[in-house]
């Protein structure tokens, strides 16, 4: 898809070539700056109740006399942010996408500002209602037609508008191929084919990458990280990533992504219902391998690494066992109390192998915890850290990317769950707080470096009819990642 902007004179829609015109209605009243008549059309289908201007609400129309462009949607937002912008674009062309509009034009109706956020707005949501799984579902149905959209703008704002398309197309290429590895099934999104993707990502973009298979992790020492992988014939992988943008001394930031390409539970094994959507465990690295590309395309002036540790979660005669006792990379002993609780294993060897970049700042992403989802929901991605500079930027950097994050607690009193009489800590607290005790285990290997956890066990897919992989949290990542650049 191609993304353009344009400056257009007054009266410049009726005589627009474009196949549909998407014009997003702000508020609850028609702007009397919009042209006809396209103002006209707006303000009788308003009075004649065929359009309510309220959040989400959109009319098509088919051939309009008096304009080039052969459709016409207008789609309310209630509002003029980014967000209420990419809402109304979202509903717009859902109307559009099993038509014959190949070349879009979106913009205000009427004369309103719009800056980098709403251009990055369009990208993501034009490239969000495109995608269609298909790697393993050939009967899919076509495509959208979409091939073009060009983002109508006001001259004041044209460069802010050429800006944001840019990081939308890029964040947007990162959703999507964090959509398209965590939704591929298990058996072909394996350790290994992550480690592949890392690979091409690395030959198309420019980064470094190294693939350290069994044998090098047991070198390092990682016990937990071996744990987990041991019940499983699939090998595992650790997959060590860089961009490199700022000079060599600069401390990078370290992104580390939960690579659990399915979860079982192991001898703690998961319930049948809903199991299928356990190859989503590795969503967390998914969303590495996403806003690496998105970095990669982007190029800003900061170093980044990231870091995928990769395995399955499996029983067999060869996994580990409830009360079994693994020394990690860290040195400290763990009691695996519940092999289901396998991604704080994983992890805590990852946080301890970042030391050695000395970072900036570690964040950690992983579907960790059901428990998240019971406190959060689907809509809000966990953000656990002690560090308040940092919150403060994840959270800004959630806002900007549309991307919702909520702060949670991280005190040292949920420790008093975390006892073991045969280890340094166990594998799990309670089910009290569930979300915060796993956090707690993973700030046991994290004291080097400012550090912080998102736990995106609800955010990084859907369930029901709307099965898949969001593409979460690439978007706050990625902006993350760019507010980091000097
Ligand atoms: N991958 C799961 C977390 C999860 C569960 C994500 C449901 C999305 C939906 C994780 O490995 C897990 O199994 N966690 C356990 C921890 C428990 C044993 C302390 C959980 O949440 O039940
Ligand atoms: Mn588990
Ligand atoms: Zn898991």
């Amino acid at each position: 898809m191609d993304f353009r902007h344009q400056t257009l004179a007054s009266g410049g829609l009726a005589g627009l070539t474009c196949d549909a015109l998407l014009l997003v209605v702000p508020g609850d009243a028609v702007d009397p700056t919009l042209e006809q008549p396209l103002s006209t059309l707006l303000s009788d289908a308003v009075t004649q109740g065929d359009l309510q201007l309220k959040a989400g609400k959109v009319l098509y129309v088919h051939r309009p006399a008096g304009l080039r462009a052969q459709r016409v949607v207008f789609a309310a937002a209630g509002a003029t942010t980014a967000k209420a912008f990419r809402a109304a674009i979202v509903a717009g062309l859902a109307a559009l996408k099993t038509g014959g509009a190949k070349h879009v034009a979106v913009g205000w109706a009427g004369d309103l500002a719009l800056d980098g956020a709403h251009a990055e707005a369009l990208a993501t949501a034009a490239a969000e209602t495109a995608y269609l799984y298909r790697h393993t579902k050939p009967s899919a149905p076509p495509a959208p037609p979409f091939q073009k959209f060009t983002l109508l703008v006001r001259k004041a704002d044209a460069k802010a508008a050429q800006e944001g398309l840019k990081r939308g197309q890029a964040i947007a290429a990162g959703v999507g191929l964090a959509r398209e590895c965590a939704n591929r099934p298990a058996n072909h999104a394996t350790p290994t084919y992550l480690a592949e993707q890392a690979k091409k990502l690395a030959k198309d973009h420019g980064l470094k990458v190294e693939v350290l298979d069994r044998k090098d992790v047991e070198k390092l020492g990682m016990g937990a990280f071996l744990a987990v992988a041991q019940g499983s014939d699939e090998p595992l992988r650790f997959i060590v990533a860089r961009y490199d943008g700022a000079a060599k001394g600069v401390a990078p930031v370290v992104l580390v992504g939960k690579g659990i390409t399915f979860d079982t539970g192991g001898i703690s094994l998961k319930p049948g219902a809903e199991m299928d959507e356990m190859k989503f465990d590795m969503g967390g690295a998914a969303s590495v391998l996403g806003t690496l590309r998105a970095i990669g395309e982007l190029k800003p002036k900061v170093n980044l690494v990231a870091l995928i540790p990769a395995c399955e979660n499996m029983p067999s005669g060869r996994a580990i066992k409830p009360g079994d006792v693994v020394t990690s990379m860290s040195g400290q002993t763990v009691e695996i109390l519940n092999t289901d609780a396998e991604g704080r294993l994983i992890l805590c060897d990852a946080l301890t192998y970042a030391e050695r970049y000395k970072p900036a700042a570690v964040v950690d992403i992983a579907t960790l915890t059901g428990a998240c989802v019971i406190a959060l929901g689907h809509h809000h991605s966990g953000l656990f850290t002690a560090d308040d500079g940092l919150a403060d930027e994840l959270l800004a950097a959630s806002r900007a990317g549309l991307d919702p994050a909520w702060r949670m607690p991280l005190d040292e009193e949920y420790d008093d769950s975390l006892k073991s009489n045969f280890a340094d800590i166990p594998n799990i607290g309670g089910r009290p707080g569930g979300a915060i005790t796993a956090a707690r285990f993973l700030s046991r290997f994290t004291a080097k470096y400012p550090w912080a956890h998102l736990d995106v066990a609800g955010t990084a897919w859907k369930s029901g009819a709307a099965k898949g992989a969001t593409g979460r949290p690439v978007p706050l990542l990625t902006h993350f990642v760019l507010s980091r650049a000097r």
